[in-house]
């Protein structure tokens, strides 16, 4: 057998599940960040195009796995109609008191936990682990590298009382793969799963 064969089977993606969000809503998150942004280094903000809202993080997966995860992500979403999200207000992991991470909220509704517990329970059937913490729907703008970097953020961003106040439906949510780099993640969709109900 070929030295290189061994490797190739191995060869891994780094990948998750999302939905993506409409350009309205980019434009608000880029403004949101334009009025929290100061000249603080520590803060590491998400390009406003790459922000989503993550359903399941399922790290690396072998490149022979993404067919059986994409029949997970089929099944997940048969029998799913589009709903409507919205998206609220600034909050923070742990708090935003001293976060280290900043995210705008998600609103929890039943379809959007529906869905996210239908996809995590399929992907456990293809031998995928359960996702261990509670789900806490967010779109990160942030991340934070100090904890004074973090004081000063989280304190911006509640004394500005920041609404989102934006819905949008969402019809179809992605298998997306992450590439990480010194400049930030580069997120590329693999495939998408219609919600046609
Ligand atoms: P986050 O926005 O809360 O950081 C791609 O990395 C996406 O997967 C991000 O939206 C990230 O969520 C999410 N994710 C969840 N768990 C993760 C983990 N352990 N490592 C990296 N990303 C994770």
């Amino acid at each position: 057998m070929p030295k290189d064969s061994g490797a190739e089977k191995n060869a891994t993606i780094r990948a998750f599940v999302a939905i993506k969000l409409p350009e309205e809503l980019v434009a608000r998150l880029k403004e949101v960040r334009d009025s929290l942004a100061s000249s603080q280094k520590d803060v590491s903000w998400v390009r406003p195009g790459s922000i989503h809202l993550t359903l399941k993080f399922l790290g690396d997966i072998e490149t022979e796995k993404v067919d059986t995860v994409a029949g997970a992500l089929s099944m997940a979403a048969s029998g799913v109609k589009a709903f409507t999200v919205k998206a609220a207000g600034v909050g923070g992991f742990p708090n935003l008191k001293s976060p280290r991470v900043v995210w705008v909220g998600i609103r929890e509704s039943v379809e959007l936990i529906g869905l996210q517990r239908n996809i995590d329970e399929r992907l456990f059937e293809s031998g995928f682990e359960k996702d261990d913490r509670p789900f806490h729907p967010h779109l990160t703008l942030a991340r934070v590298k100090t904890p004074v970097a973090g004081r000063e953020l989280g304190k911006r961003a509640e004394e500005s009382k920041i609404d989102i106040n934006v819905d949008f439906r969402a019809d179809y949510f992605v298998l997306f793969r992450s590439v990480l780099s010194p400049k930030g993640a580069e997120y590329t969709e693999l495939k998408r799963f219609d919600l046609k109900g």
